[in-house]
């Protein structure tokens, strides 16, 4: 069902308390800010209806409005049921952007939020482009609306899960439209996976249970960029953390970072904290739930909830449930208490607030690009997912650096050649890893 409602959130009056923390934001989002400089006067992105889902925080208000000063109009959805700030969907809602989410909303109502925002247009025309983070909105397009398919130029996407749906829907022959895969931009994956969610993931422990985290033990599984930047959150705090990986590679560089790796089923046992971060499902299964100690924490950083049984949980140990507060839960699995932390959903937009502005401003400067180069070049690509290209991706941390006091040396033209570079970059082969 579509509504005429201009927007639905929790509270309007959360909007001033909104704005100001904007305000504050926008300040740690160079990246952002500076693109408005460069083509806010030239609205390049007029006549661009963008459906946006991505979580729906202070950070994602920044990216909104970055898009509505280059001349898109915009529409919005949270792509997580608890990861919406209220007072951020407030703010944006008071500035007349149609959004529609609000924090602790169930799955139907999930659905219906971005089913709104494809016709929610100032104009009474649908979307014309996505902006995604997961996939959801996507599959809801292609799925349920392909006659929309026609007239949308071009989508970019958030993360990895996201990505990883994007592939297979070019290798199936199922992807109608040209994609930016934003995850993969070395200045996206390499900090907001890792960085950010070296502050985050503590952030959302901290908040919802006040444990000492100092001494305890923790089991990360998967240590790609999500859990590297996890199991540095914990170390951080003064866990003692233990690493899982089906991957050689990506278990050799945790053993090497100095973690212990050993099988999930083996070190569970051992766990105060256990935190999955594999965008892969069923990590933790019955079976584990029921080696756990008394009073240990889980959660899931990934992006679905997929990676925690809480199906099983529910099922098996459903009537030993006790909520101690929103997104903090208790069951009770043979005699020891088990904290479940977000439903098992992301725990960090969950529980905390996710990144911090900084590190997103990098992520949605990528966001941003992607989106200007598929309006502005559609004709360009093909039905296929593509990357920004490497000039791009050094200028989103270019923009980055002054913030924080970097100064960068410069090549000469001598060492720019005898390193088979150009003076003013890229300074690095497309097969460089970072
Ligand atoms: P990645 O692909 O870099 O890392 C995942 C790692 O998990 C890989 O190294 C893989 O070998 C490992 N893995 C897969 N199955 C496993 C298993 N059964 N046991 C142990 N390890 C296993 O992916 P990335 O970028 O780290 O993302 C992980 C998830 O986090 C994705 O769902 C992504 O969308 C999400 N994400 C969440 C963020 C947040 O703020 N909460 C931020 C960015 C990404």
């Amino acid at each position: 069902s579509v509504t005429t409602e201009k927007f639905k959130v929790k509270d309007i009056a959360l909007a001033d308390w909104g704005r100001k923390e904007i305000e504050l934001a926008e300040a740690e989002m160079p990246g952002l800010m500076a693109l408005r400089e460069e083509y806010g006067k030239d609205k390049p992105l007029a006549g661009a209806r963008i459906a946006g889902c991505l979580h729906m925080t202070i950070q994602t208000a920044v990216l909104i409005e970055t898009l509505v000063e280059l001349g898109a109009d915009v529409t919005w959805s949270s792509c997580n049921i608890f990861s919406t700030q209220d007072h951020a969907a407030a703010a944006i809602a008071k500035s007349g952007v149609p959004v529609y989410a609000w924090k602790g909303m169930n799955d139907e109502e999930f659905d219906w939020c971005i089913e709104q925002t494809l016709f929610a247009f100032e104009d009474g025309k649908p979307l014309n482009m996505i902006l995604d983070d997961g996939g959801d909105l996507t599959n809801m397009v292609l799925d349920r609306y392909p006659e929309l398919v026609k007239d949308i130029r071009g989508l970019s996407e958030e993360t990895t899960t996201g990505v990883h749906r994007l592939y297979e829907r070019m290798k199936n022959g199922t992807l109608p439209m040209p994609a930016i895969n934003v995850n993969d931009s070395v200045t996206k994956s390499k900090f907001d996976n890792k960085y950010g969610c070296k502050e985050s993931l503590v952030d959302a422990i901290r908040r919802a249970t006040d444990v000492m985290l100092a001494g305890k033990v923790a089991v990360v599984a998967g240590y790609g960029d999500v859990g590297k930047g996890s199991a540095a959150s914990l170390r951080g705090a003064g866990v003692r953390v233990i690493v899982t990986e089906i991957d050689p590679i990506c278990a050799l560089q945790a053993a090497m970072d100095g973690y212990e790796v050993k099988k999930m089923s083996d070190s569970v046992s051992r766990a105060d904290i256990v935190v999955t971060a594999t965008g892969n499902k069923d990590i933790i299964r019955g079976e584990h739930f029921e080696k756990m100690k008394d009073k240990a924490i889980v959660c899931n950083i990934g992006h679905f909830d997929n990676e925690i049984d809480m199906a099983w949980l529910k099922k098996n140990h459903g009537n030993t449930h006790v909520e101690i507060k929103p997104q903090v839960d208790l069951y009770n699995v043979n005699g020891n208490d088990i904290i479940v932390l977000a439903e098992g959903r992301l725990v960090n937009l969950g529980c905390a607030t996710g990144h911090p502005s900084f590190v997103m401003s990098n992520s949605f400067t990528n966001q941003t690009l992607a989106q200007l180069e598929l309006w502005q070049n559609h004709e360009k690509y093909d039905n296929a997912v593509y990357m920004l290209p490497k000039h791009l991706d050094e200028k989103v941390a270019a923009l980055h650096l002054a913030k924080i006091g970097v100064e960068l040396d410069t090549l000469s033209k001598d060492q720019a050649d005898y390193i088979g570079v150009e003076a003013e970059g890229p300074f690095k082969p497309e097969y460089y890893r970072y």
